[in-house]
């Protein structure tokens, strides 16, 4: 949701925190603030809407000082505006928080006005400084108000005359620290952190850090003293450029060829799939896959995979409703988390749900460092590199591939696929960058047909068997960063009722390879322009030569397995909506109300 910074440096502060802020502002963009102690005063600047607009105050009025804490926001309390801009600030004390502070009103009854912001935070300044003026230290007062905060938070806080001080702590939200030569810094993760320092070590569940340029101790939850292990970590500052693309996410769509071939280099092995970590498959009784947003909608799609190949029931839930339902978990099923950023709070918290309930705990996630990473038995990379776009792309395309790759090898283990079957699968998965490469050729086409679609008020995405999700993303994906309504179905549940939405206004996007229910697929589609739909058929040649007849439009991919069409499905999905929206002129990168990783409720 939000990002956040802290420096002890030996330069001026204010120019470094704006840097890192520009790189977690795909966490939060609603407004941004830093403050610093100079000559032992503390002092801040914030601003509303993108980051540059406080680097134009800064421009106007500097802020001198070595020592300095940032923030880029994500609104949950109060809407985007200076007063609820962090960092907020009691007397001495000032803070910036990723999270949520749940008791936050009783907090505020306790402490009573009056109140500068609508912010669950200010209550966590307002609480540390009655304790300073209690006589205690910064230390303690930041950690007799961390013990009275419930809720998700990751804080950083500066103290007015500390020049050499910052106190951080984490309950759910992450939060990192990072050693320098004589400079030490904290972060929201790596990607802030990492054109920094490359040692970090991450804060654990609980945590308290009490960091100097001498270095940091890291406390636990009940406030003793202890031990956290430093990682080196490598990010790869090429792949947080556009690289002379307009938008990461174009960026991102075009390096899906590389990314595929990086993460299938990991998990095949000549004519065999042999995944970086092994799990006995066939000891197993049943898979709960969960995860939020597109990485649900990649275990929907895995869901055809495990239960085809692998005869693997599979059940495939939404993280935010898993965690309340409370349901049943079998000692012999195994729970699979997937998540891009590794720090969606409600799939973390589905997680812990699981944890000693399940089997094992495996997820399959982009950040190798992440809480849910970290939090699992096994954590399956995905190898996509940093991903800056909102809308999720290249991850998307290698979570799908990774999981085919488990749901094969649960085959194998299962006795369900054969060597033949499986060298098969993996020919066809080692032609997969190719055949994306090729598929991107179809963007002029998308382009064209984008401007059309841009003038929609509303359009429906239809698929069947795989391609059912794959619509789902599809919708998705044009609602999430064109601001246009858009809905996915079945496409056999179409005269089920949404039937009724079509009429000759309406575009409706069918994925339809060459497969097993195509024709099933290609009645529907009739059902829709009988009745003046106006049909974008996305197929594959043999499909254009059997159905284009009538359509308002064709999209015509390279012919692939059945087994593997969605993940190259997911190409037109992403260059149609990423085309609309440049034709609407949205923020691409930064939808509206949008942020890449949602680390509270
Ligand atoms: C996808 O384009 C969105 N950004 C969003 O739905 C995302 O997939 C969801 O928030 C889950 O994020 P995660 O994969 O980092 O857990």
């Amino acid at each position: 949701m939000c990002g956040i910074i802290g420096i002890l440096g030996d330069h001026q502060a204010a120019p470094i925190l704006v840097d890192a802020l520009r790189r977690l502002e795909y966490r939060g963009y609603d407004s941004a603030g830093i403050a610093t102690v100079a000559d032992g005063r503390l002092d801040r600047r914030r601003a509303v809407g993108k980051l540059v607009n406080l680097a134009d105050l800064l421009v106007e009025q500097p802020l001198r000082g070595q020592a300095g804490i940032g923030h880029t926001r994500w609104a949950t309390h109060g809407g985007p505006s200076v007063a609820n801009a962090h960092p907020h600030r009691a007397g001495r004390v000032a803070v910036v928080h990723n999270g949520i502070i749940e008791n936050f009103r009783a907090l505020r009854g306790e402490l009573g006005g009056p109140w500068e912001s609508e912010t669950d935070t200010e209550t966590v300044v307002r609480l540390c400084e009655t304790y300073l003026d209690q006589g205690l230290g910064p230390k303690d007062a930041a950690f007799a108000t961390v013990d009275r905060l419930e809720g998700a938070y990751a804080l950083c806080f500066l103290f007015d005359g500390e020049e050499d001080l910052l106190i951080a702590a984490r309950a759910g939200s992450p939060l990192a620290v990072g050693h320098g030569e004589g400079e030490m810094f904290v972060g929201s993760d790596a990607i802030a952190l990492g054109p920094l320092t490359d040692r970090l070590t991450y804060l654990q569940e609980g945590d308290r850090a009490v960091v100097t340029r001498a270095g940091a101790r890291f406390f636990d939850a009940e406030g003793n003293q202890t031990h956290r292990e430093m990682t080196r970590i490598r990010v790869d500052a090429a792949r947080i450029e556009k690289a002379g693309h307009r938008h990461f996410m174009a960026k991102e769509i075009h390096e899906q060829p590389q990314t595929l071939a990086d993460v299938l280099a990991l998990y095949l092995d000549g004519d065999r799939v042999a995944p970086p970590l092994d799990y006995d498959w066939d000891a197993t009784d049943r898979v709960q896959m969960v995860a939020c947003g597109t990485a649900q909608i990649a275990c929907a799609v895995a869901k055809y995979w495990f239960e085809q190949l692998a005869r693997l029931p599979v059940e495939v839930d939404i993280a935010s409703e898993y965690r309340y339902r409370e349901g049943p978990v079998g000692a012999e099923t195994t729970a699979l988390f997937v998540s891009q950023s590794g720090e969606t709070a409600d799939t973390l918290a589905a997680l812990r749900y699981a944890k000693g309930k399940a089997r094992r705990i495996l997820s399959v996630v982009n950040v190798p460092e992440s809480s849910i990473a970290r939090e699992s038995d096994l954590a399956f990379p995905i190898r996509a590199g940093v991903e800056i776009g909102v809308a999720s792309t290249k991850a998307f395309v290698n979570q799908l591939t990774v999981l085919l790759a488990l749901a094969v090898r649960a085959g194998v283990a299962r006795g369900t696929i054969d060597a033949a079957r499986e060298a098969e699968l993996v020919a066809a998965l080692r032609a997969l960058p190719g055949l994306v490469s090729q598929a991107l050729a179809i963007e002029p086409r998308c382009e064209a047909l984008a401007m059309r679609l841009a003038e929609a008020t509303d359009i429906l995405f239809l698929g069947r068997g795989t391609m059912y999700p794959m619509a789902q993303e599809g919708a998705l994906k044009l609602k999430e960063i064109s601001y246009i309504h858009a809905e996915a179905y079945a496409s056999g549940e179409l005269k089920h009722g949404p039937i009724a939405l079509v009429d000759r206004t309406l575009p409706v996007v069918v994925f339809a390879p060459m497969d097993a229910v195509f024709d099933k697929t290609v009645s529907n589609m009739q059902e829709v322009m009988a009745r003046e739909g106006k049909v974008l058929l996305v197929t594959d040649s043999r499909g254009a030569e059997a159905a284009s007849h009538g359509v308002w439009e064709v999209l015509v991919l390279p012919r692939i397995d059945p087994v593997l069409a969605p993940i190259l499905y997911a190409v037109p999905a992403q260059l149609l909506a990423y085309h609309t929206a440049v034709h609407k002129g949205t923020d691409v990168d930064q939808p509206r109300n949008l942020a890449k990783s949602v680390t509270v409720e």
